[in-house]
């Protein structure tokens, strides 16, 4: 198991160019393999997660390749896929696995799909069930991978979601391209829409109203090209880092600012964070900009209700950024953070603790002291296999006494290879 020993940082002044955005790259290579035509995307993230997709819908008879710094995706349209030799292997995502299984369901072929230890563990009945109702057939242990998806001819439905997850709102979009009849999706709280916007682009027959999806399907849809912009999720380890460092302006280049993924910023903000962002323009129907920060006095807050789901996988850093601040900040209704690569409040509040922090689980979210500005205890930190926790930790070590180790690292590679280069680079 890999470890490094990140030393504290005095001041930075810095640009940073982030890696691709994960679940645009998933959906380009999705989306683009159920198109007609040939996808070029750019800016494509080379992760392990988004990489295992790449080899999934390869398996899948899809023709794509690297041609100097682009992703060609060679889609033959809606019921071109071929049945796979062997199972599906997504590795540690959770996305890929989500959004397959919607596109399977509907193919005139049985298959297997699977991923690592810790996918086996993550609930899938979740998607399970309303591709079930739109007629899919499955066989699975308990609602959990690896599962057999005996694809069938689906028809639409209405349903509603008991949880906000744009993994399991994109299954079911996915799924209803090819269903026969129309489907309307209505989720309690919006959560991020890439594949609505994607689809939109691409020429399917799909509108959003607020919380409600409603796809038409029968119309093929056109590969087009897509520039896939910089991930917010990334980008935040370096917001938090110019917003606690002494002494610091951080610049962090052409990044997605998509409404539904902008909780971060919304929240900094009002934990007296400056931030500013320029250069805003939109591509593929996604919003992108620069993010600019200065070290800021931070001042806890309450993280709850819609605001989560715009910045669910940033609360791991963004509970660095609370323990760092002055007075007390309160998570709720972020139960969905012990549904991820680990239950995220648990692995949260314990390495909180271990770097000096009082902190606390509830059982949607938790409960952190704010130490105003004391350097953080040095700890050697386990990230149990999750990449958000190594990388979150690893901003923490930037504010400590004495820096920390933080262990098992080579999680990092799933989202975010080249972060420990770039945190190399800020000194
Ligand atoms: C993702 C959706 C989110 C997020 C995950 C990526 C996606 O999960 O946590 O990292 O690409 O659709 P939910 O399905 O819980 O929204």
């Amino acid at each position: 198991m890999k470890k490094i020993h990140v030393a504290p940082l005095g001041k930075c002044r810095a640009s940073v160019n982030v890696q691709g955005d994960k679940s645009i790259s998933h959906r380009a290579v999705i989306i683009g393999s159920i198109a007609k035509g040939v996808t070029r995307v750019s800016n494509f993230l080379e992760a392990s997660d988004t990489l295992n997709t790449v080899k999934v819908y390869t398996a899948l008879g899809v023709k794509i390749e690297k041609k100097k710094d682009e992703y060609l995706i060679y889609g033959n349209g809606l019921y071109s896929l071929n049945q796979p030799a062997g199972q599906l292997y997504v590795g540690n995502s959770g996305t890929d696995i989500r959004l397959s299984l919607g596109v399977l369901a509907a193919q005139h072929f049985t298959s297997v799909i699977t991923g690592d230890n810790q996918i086996v563990k993550r609930p899938m009945a979740r998607v399970m069930e309303p591709l079930s109702a739109m007629g899919a057939k499955f066989e699975s242990r308990g609602g959990k991978a690896p599962i057999t998806v005996h694809g069938q001819t689906l028809k639409g439905i209405k349903y509603r979601l008991p949880m906000a997850s744009a993994q399991v709102k994109s299954a079911i979009i996915l799924a209803a391209l090819h269903a026969n009849g129309e489907t309307v999706i209505t989720e309690p709280v919006k959560s991020r829409d890439h594949t609505e916007r994607m689809l939109e682009y691409f020429g399917a027959r799909i509108s959003v109203k607020d919380k409600t999806v409603t796809i038409k399907p029968g119309k093929e849809l056109s590969a087009k090209p897509v520039f896939v912009p910089g991930d917010i999720s990334s980008a935040a380890y370096f917001i938090i880092a110019g917003l606690m460092v002494k002494n610091s302006r951080i610049s962090v280049k052409d990044i997605g600012l998509n409404p539904t993924r902008v909780g971060l910023i919304e929240v900094m903000k009002k934990m007296g964070a400056k931030i500013d962002i320029r250069n805003l323009k939109v591509k593929n129907g996604e919003p992108v900009g620069d993010i600019v920060v200065k070290t800021s006095k931070l001042k806890g807050t309450v993280i709850k209700g819609g605001m989560i789901p715009k910045l669910i996988d940033e609360i791991p850093v963004i509970a660095v950024a609370a323990a760092f601040a002055k007075g007390k900040t309160v998570i709720m209704n972020a139960e969905e953070l012990r549904y991820k690569e680990t239950d995220r409040i648990e692995t949260v509040v314990k390495n909180l603790k271990l770097i000096g922090v009082r902190a606390s689980a509830t059982s949607d979210g938790m409960v952190i002291e704010g130490n105003n500005g004391t350097p953080f205890k040095y700890a050697s930190i386990d990230s149990f296999g999750d990449h958000r926790i190594a990388m979150a930790f690893s901003v923490a070590a930037l504010s400590g006494e004495n820096g920390m180790l933080i262990k098992d690292i080579e999680c990092v590679d799933t989202s975010f290879p080249k972060f420990y280069e770039i945190i190399g680079s800020l000194r």
